[in-house]
């Protein structure tokens, strides 16, 4: 995942900005950089690779002002000239965690103003624009804010200009940025673990916030651009803890850095015009145009993300896909094709059911074989020829949600390029595609603003022994997913059923004392799915609809309606699986359970 350091100081800030993407390095990157403002000159060093080497590069660097980042790029080699800071004119220079959804539009303005591109990247199109503000002669934190009003997507940026040796800008929407307040001298960066080394004073920046920060002080705008007050929070953390900042439980943490992790997944669809089998290793091409049908292995959580991605992959790219639990599919009697391609998918890359799962397919005579998973270097990864890794990051809740969300994101690129490959797909839907897959990390930020409304809701479900998840279609393993996420963190026995079949055996157990959560997108199944939820209430059972936009539902006696703010088409289960983590979660506090370790449970299920 990508991480941001800056800092502002009356000492020399490279070994702070160094010391800081160190602290960052678990997050996963292969190329780093930092800009300081030395003379009113630009001083920029890159490197891929480690920040070892980056320190290495740096050693007669120095300036009391800077900007630092850690890339992890998933499209094409890594390479320095993508690395950040980027820089516009020798003048601006600015740091970027997300994805600017209209970065193409924006550059083709700004190519016609004159501005030279030098890397493939979405960011250096945020240097230009502050540039393009900065140079009619607006302040530098005037310029980033005009600049801003002008991008679409999901971001946190650092940035500094070469003649203004005292302020630095910091903005976030989207993508987690905080400010650190020192003695004389303050700091930005992406994640508290960077600041622990200078302070432990923390500014949690909101939703829309840029903070202009100097030797001398700070003021924080809020998205309208006024004034903001935000508290200081003294950290308790030392140098050494994997940081929770301002959440109370690590899964509350994961479920909200799910823009960020999806941007850092979608990294290679942001900085390209179409999607090449290459995103899946070397051999992915000539191994993709043998293949005719897919077979998806895994267990839990991921087997859900296996559930949806079938009907991605038989609906849009047209091949056929079966979905098996690791540990059935171990020990079942199966027929190998060895036209089929087996994926599997992981979190932790370590499951001793998935990896027998994979080594089974292969005894059995299946030769392509690909990974999905969370951890590079992964047992599983490694018995794998071709691989995605997801950029989630260490997700240390038990409850998988991160993990999920970002492997459903990873299984839709695979579904693209296999519709491609096998000529599914038309030009003008590949672009469709790829601009809703930009837009994900913003419509993900812009339900999780659901939050106050669903900690209300989750007291409903304090005295419940019992629940029952609805979907249809695609949100059927969504249904699946938010009955395994309440299961498993507030120990309420739920089930998921596609409402389809409630009137074939499940209607006998509704009655008001069972809360029946339905997921109701705007999708081609909505009517019928209304007609199944009318069989619900007529029986008095209590109804909790996730709904989204133009699904006309209306809140009324026994209706209970939590509005998601739109609908997303194909990525909506990615979408309506957030406020179904936020549910379990809220319950799970009202009942008082231990979230991130629930009893009986293990992170990495490493034995049969
Ligand atoms: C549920 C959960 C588990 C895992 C399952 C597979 O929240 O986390 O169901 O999804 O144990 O683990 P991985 O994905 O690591 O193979």
């Amino acid at each position: 995942m990508c991480g941001i350091v800056g800092a502002v100081a009356p000492r020399n800030v490279v070994p702070i900005l160094l010391e800081g993407l160190q602290r960052l390095e678990y997050r996963g990157y292969d190329s780093a950089g930092l800009v300081v403002v030395n003379n009113s000159r630009l001083e920029r060093v890159r490197s891929i690779g480690r920040v070892a080497e980056l320190t290495a590069r740096s050693a007669k660097t120095s300036g009391h002002l800077g900007i630092a980042h850690t890339r992890w790029a998933t499209h094409g080699a890594p390479s320095e000239r993508n690395a950040h800071p980027h820089i516009s004119s020798d003048l601006i220079a600015v740091a970027h965690n997300g994805i600017i959804e209209n970065y193409e539009e924006l550059r083709a303005q700004l190519t016609a103003q004159g501005y030279v591109f030098t890397s493939d990247t979405d960011t250096e199109v945020i240097a230009h624009l502050i540039h393009s503000h900065y140079a009619r002669g607006n302040s530098l934190l005037a310029a980033t804010q005009a600049a801003l009003a002008e991008l679409v997507g999901a971001y946190a940026i650092g940035v500094v200009a070469a003649d203004n040796p005292d302020q630095l800008i910091g903005a976030r929407k989207g993508s987690p940025l905080l400010l650190g307040v020192g003695g004389g001298e303050h700091f930005i960066a992406s994640d508290v673990s960077a600041l622990l080394q200078v302070t432990k004073n923390m500014v949690y920046l909101e939703e829309g916030d840029v903070v202009e920060a100097s030797l001398h002080g700070y003021r924080i705008f809020d998205a309208k651009g006024q004034a903001a007050q935000r508290p200081v929070h003294v950290s308790e953390l030392t140098n050494d803890s994997v940081e929770l900042g301002e959440y109370r439980h690590y899964m509350q943490k994961e479920i909200h850095e799910q823009p960020q992790a999806l941007a850092d997944t979608l990294e290679a669809v942001c900085n390209s015009q179409s999607l090449v089998p290459g995103i899946f290793g070397a051999a992915a091409a000539a191994a993709f145009a043998q293949v005719d049908s897919i077979l998806i292995l895994a267990c839990g959580t991921s087997h859900h993300a296996g559930l949806v991605a079938r009907y991605w992959l038989e609906e849009i790219a047209g091949i056929p896909c079966n979905v098996e639990i690791a540990s059935e599919y171990r020990y079942r009697v199966s027929v190998a094709n060895p036209k089929t391609l087996v994926v599997t998918i992981s979190q932790s890359g370590e499951t001793a059911d998935t990896m027998a799962a994979l080594s089974h397919a292969k005894e059995i005579g299946h030769e392509h074989t690909l990974s999905i998973c969370n951890v590079p270097e992964s047992a599983l990864v490694r018995l794998s020829k071709l691989r995605m890794l997801t950029r989630a990051g260490p997700e240390i809740g038990v409850a998988s949600t991160k993990a999920f969300t970002t492997q459903l994101a990873a299984l839709f690129l695979l579904t693209i390029v296999l519709a491609k490959q096998r000529g599914r797909l038309s030009k003008e839907a590949e672009q469709q595609h790829l601009h809703d897959l930009r837009h994900l990390p913003s419509a993900a930020q812009a339900v999780l603003k659901l939050e106050p409304e669903i900690a209300k809701l989750a007291e409903h479900f304090a005295d419940k022994q019992h629940a029952l998840f609805l979907g249809r279609g695609l949100h059927y393993p969504i249904a699946l997913e938010g009955a395994l996420k309440l299961k498993e963190i507030s120990y309420i026995h739920a089930e998921a059923y596609p409402a389809g079949e409630l009137k074939h055996g499940p209607l006998a157990l509704v009655d008001s004392d069972m809360p029946v959560i339905a997921i109701a997108p705007n999708d081609a199944l909505l009517e019928k799915l209304k007609s199944n939820l009318q069989e619900v209430r007529a029986r008095g059972g209590e109804l909790y609809v996730f709904a989204d936009a133009g699904t006309r539902f209306h809140s009324s006696d026994g209706v209970h309606l939590m509005q998601m703010p739109e609908h997303a088409g194909y990525l909506s289960p990615i979408l309506h699986t957030i406020p179904l983590q936020l549910l379990a979660y809220y319950v799970a506090l009202q009942k008082g359970t231990d979230v991130d370790k629930p009893r009986n449970l293990a992170k990495s299920v490493t034995v049969e």
